[in-house]
């Protein structure tokens, strides 16, 4: 059989980008607790706030961090694909240049739903986004299953598809959530540690989710496979 390959769809490693790493060398830390936990892909999702940010000088900044990671003889490290967690606002779908915080070499984009409120016009936003081109998956869904299933369902329905974070499954009641939800959709395509720094307590919870999630854990690992196909490889060790 061929062995799973583990990915973690959405971390923050990239060093100076946002509250993730600050410096190269939290960064070495981090990849090489990934990579000793037995993680194979990690994807860098730096956060993206289209209030605050430019598209361009994000991207930008983004070349610059991952020049940085392979000049500095990193040894231990997953292998890297790059995008972003962009926050979902209101209209967004009109921005030029999107193509750019999108998982390179795909369509996807990482879309984080705020967390004050969703109205029908971030639905609407999404969905003209997919009307766009772009394919959704929407980060850590364990957060709103409760104040918005509606919306998630709309979301879901209309073709986007779902990422989990894997802390949420320490906690025995959004365990017994989500694997209850687990049972009624097959829209969860990937897992993330959305790991800030390189806090190794987190990281275990990253790790824990395989035996938690059990027959479900593969079959998510191969729809996250499947997402990232014509992805960019980004390796950063030497
Ligand atoms: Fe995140």
């Amino acid at each position: 059989m061929k062995p799973l390959t583990v990915i973690d769809f959405h971390s923050h490693i990239l060093p100076a980008l946002d509250h993730g790493c600050e410096k190269i060398e939290e960064c070495r830390e981090q990849l090489k607790l990934m990579k000793d936990s037995g993680t194979d892909i990690a994807v860098a999702t730096s956060h993206f706030y289209p209030h605050m940010h430019d598209i361009d000088v994000f991207a930008d900044k983004v070349d610059r961090a991952i020049e940085k990671m392979q000049a500095s003889g990193l040894v231990d490290a997953p292998e890297l694909r790059v995008g972003a967690e962009v926050l979902l606002c209101k209209g967004m779908d009109g921005m030029e240049n999107l193509n750019r915080l999108c998982i390179r070499g795909t369509n996807l984009l990482l879309i984080e739903l705020p967390t004050s409120s969703i109205s029908h016009k971030h639905v609407d936003t999404v969905e003209n986004l997919m009307l766009k081109g772009y394919r959704v998956l929407l980060a850590h869904i364990d957060r709103y299953l409760d104040a918005y299933p509606d919306e998630i369902e709309s979301l879901l329905s209309a073709g986007a598809v779902a990422q989990i974070n894997a802390y949420s499954l320490a906690s025995r009641s959004m365990r017994k959530q989500i694997l209850h939800y687990l049972e009624t959709t097959d829209k969860i395509c990937a897992i993330g540690s959305d790991l800030h720094g390189a806090d190794s307590s987190n990281y275990k919870k990253f790790v824990k989710a395989q035996k938690i999630l059990d027959d479900y854990y593969p079959e998510i690992m191969q729809r996250a496979s499947a997402l990232l196909e014509g992805s960019q490889v980004f390796s950063v060790t030497e």
